[in-house]
């Protein structure tokens, strides 16, 4: 079995050896540019790790596992154009340091090449592989066109949202585990129960990243902080926040979460206050204890050794105490 760290390590060898370094400059600069800064890489190591779990050969995910984190970031190029977010991974976003044109077909290259890295797993788990892939595809779509769609929609539940951010970025997480169980050739039930897992700790990293966004320390996120209360996103920080206010405030709350504000830090500074008046921050770190417990109840019922599952275990603390 491999640490975190090992397979760490793997992964980032296995981006430094994907050779971007082609012509036309202008389409792939921002490839190399964006792949550079990194980040987290969470994906790619769930995928090794679920692998490594169920015995599998690691290498033989490899590709897989690359192939999902280049699709993660072709997501990332789109939405940091939907979400007019000027900062990613501490540096300018790729429309902001080239132009939009530049960051939707940079990122549709991406999206190709993370088609060829899948494509690359063996043969005999190939077309599974690239069905639960496609499927998650999709579904992200669908949930990206959610949070546009919410966030100009008047009544959106608390329901909504937890539906909304499922598709956005929790079954990423769940496909990751499940590739990498599927590679390793894990039984039905297990690979299911991986997914879940990874489902679940995915929604418990979208409330965190949604409560980074408002409360977070700027240098070290990464982004942009405040950008969700700016341009309105239904976050469960204002849902909740709604749903706590009495009838008279809430209507004021709606209307000036709608808004768009000449200065726009005066909108974070308020809503910022408000939130922390109704205590959003405890209601949400509950919300991602209750979905931490589901996935590590998951976790738990795997048919694998209890000392095998400890990395994945730390995983989770390690996602849990991030501060971008
Ligand atoms: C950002 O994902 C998008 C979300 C789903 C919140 P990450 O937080 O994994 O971003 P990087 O890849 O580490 O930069
Ligand atoms: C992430 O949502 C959704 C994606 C699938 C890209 P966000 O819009 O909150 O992600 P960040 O905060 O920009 O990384
Ligand atoms: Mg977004
Ligand atoms: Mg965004
Ligand atoms: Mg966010």
């Amino acid at each position: 079995m491999y640490s975190i760290d090992e397979l760490q390590q793997k992964v980032t060898s296995s981006f430094s050896e994907t050779a971007l370094a082609k012509e036309p400059a202008a389409l792939y600069e921002p490839i190399v540019y964006s792949l550079n800064l990194g980040g987290k890489r969470i994906r790619p190591l769930l995928v090794l790790l679920a692998c490594d779990l169920f015995g599998g050969d690691v290498e033989k995910a490899l590709p897989a596992a690359t192939g999902i984190e280049l699709f993660h970031n072709f997501t990332l190029l789109h939405d940091d154009i939907m979400d007019r977010a000027p900062l990613r991974r501490g540096k300018e976003t790729v429309f902001k340091k080239w132009n939009t044109d530049t960051a939707i077909l940079s990122g549709d290259t991406m999206f190709i090449l993370a088609c060829q890295y899948l494509a690359r797993t063996g043969e005999e788990k190939l077309a599974e592989i690239l069905q639960v892939f496609n499927k998650t595809a999709l579904e992200v779509c669908e949930g990206q066109q959610y949070d546009m769609i919410y966030e100009k929609q008047e009544n959106v539940s608390i329901e909504d949202y937890l539906g909304m951010i499922r598709l956005k970025t929790a079954v990423l997480l769940g496909c990751s585990l499940k590739t990498g169980a599927i590679i390793a050739g894990a039984s039905p039930a297990d690979t299911e129960k991986i997914f879940y897992f990874g489902e679940n700790l995915g929604m418990a990293f979208q409330l965190q990243d949604d409560l980074l966004d408002a409360f977070g320390d700027e240098s070290k996120f990464g982004k942009e902080t405040g950008g969700d209360i700016v341009s309105g996103k239904k976050t469960f920080l204002y849902l909740k926040a709604l749903e706590l206010s009495d009838a008279g405030q809430k209507i004021r709350l709606a209307t000036d979460y709608s808004a768009s504000f000449r200065y726009p830090k005066k909108k974070i500074e308020g809503f910022k206050k408000i939130f922390s008046a109704l205590k959003i921050q405890d209601e949400t770190s509950k919300l991602i204890s209750h979905y931490v417990n589901k996935a590590r109840a998951f976790l738990n019922e795997i048919e694998v050794d209890a000392e095998r599952k400890k990395e994945l275990f730390k995983m989770v603390n390690t996602i849990l105490c991030r501060e971008y």
